[in-house]
């Protein structure tokens, strides 16, 4: 297995490994190690079957389960279909509209993801791209005054785009705005620390995206939008060191770490041309803070 870093912060591809074989002790802890050091792993010339993909990603902890029934595989409901693609019959085979702003999976949450893996099925003849943002490296950057400030805070995230004043709303997904309009009443604000402590690498990094964050706890909007507004500069500002932006070849496995990285889709892509992608999320911890900058 061969491991090479894809920039300077953040991702690394990773090639020589068969992950429809069984999957050997060392190259489980090689996978991990690599992971947890480089965030976002492209492991390429991976072709897995729906079912395939569940067993690998059984190795990295326990599988959430796709919320959305309609958008999941024949093979095991287990895996998400991520896909622009139509049927005849008008409805759609997968999710269209999936991560279309810079976000952390499932913060909106309790207990969100920790890692999410995307198996490329079909790549479009053009757009598509993922992007990828190494959440340590921003808090890191950040002055040291404003770190302090941070440090101790919880962040308020809703899935709601209809609550969130960073966000628009797809035309593309069928039924998005009345979702959107219904989960602004019927789901809780969850708080989430704004400095989480990483639970496998005890590293801090910033957690808070422009997609599901919408205040401060125990702030008003006026003192917590300035405040969100910078961080969440950092995490758009693509000029920055801190990104990556990975460009699919056929048969990519790419997978990332949720609790040390925003990511966005970047779109760019529409029919007849398709895109179709599985994705598998394993659940993650409640994130934690310590309360000291540093
Ligand atoms: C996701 C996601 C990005 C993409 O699956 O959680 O944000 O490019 N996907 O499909
Ligand atoms: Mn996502």
């Amino acid at each position: 297995m061969k491991v090479t870093p894809v920039s300077k912060i953040v991702g690394a591809e990773v090639t020589g490994v068969n992950l429809s074989d069984p999957i050997t002790e060392d190259t489980k802890r090689g996978l991990r190690q690599a992971l947890l050091d480089h965030q976002v792993l492209v492991i390429r010339d991976q072709t897995l079957t729906p079912p395939q993909q569940v067993t690998f990603s059984a190795i990295w902890g326990d599988l959430e389960t796709p919320s959305n029934i309609d958008y999941t595989t024949e093979e095991t409901p287990k895996v998400m279909i991520l896909s622009n693609e139509i049927r005849p019959d008008g409805t759609a085979v997968g999710v269209v509209d999936g991560g279309d702003f810079w976000h952390s999976d499932s913060s909106h949450i309790e207990v969100p993801s920790a890692i999410t893996i995307l198996q490329a099925v079909k790549n479009p003849e053009r757009g598509g791209d993922t992007e990828f943002c190494n959440m340590y490296a921003i808090y890191e950057a950040l002055p040291h005054d404003l770190k302090q400030k941070i440090d101790g805070l919880y962040g308020i995230h809703h899935v709601s785009k209809v609550k969130n004043r960073r966000v628009t709303i797809s035309p593309d997904r069928p039924g998005a705005k009345d979702f959107y309009e219904s989960s602004a009443k019927a789901k809780p604000e969850v708080i989430q620390p704004l400095v989480l402590t990483h639970p496998e690498t005890g590293r801090k990094s910033l957690y808070c995206s422009p997609r599901f964050t919408i205040g401060i706890q125990g702030m008003s909007e006026e003192e917590a939008n300035p405040i969100l507004d910078v961080l969440f500069s950092h995490v758009t500002d693509r000029k920055r060191p801190y990104h990556y932006r990975h460009k699919y070849q056929d048969d990519d496995l790419v997978m990332w770490d949720n609790r040390c990285l925003c990511h966005r889709a970047v779109g760019g892509y529409g029919l007849p041309d398709i895109r179709r992608m599985h994705r598998t999320v394993i659940g993650g911890d409640q994130p934690y803070a310590e309360q000291q900058a540093t």
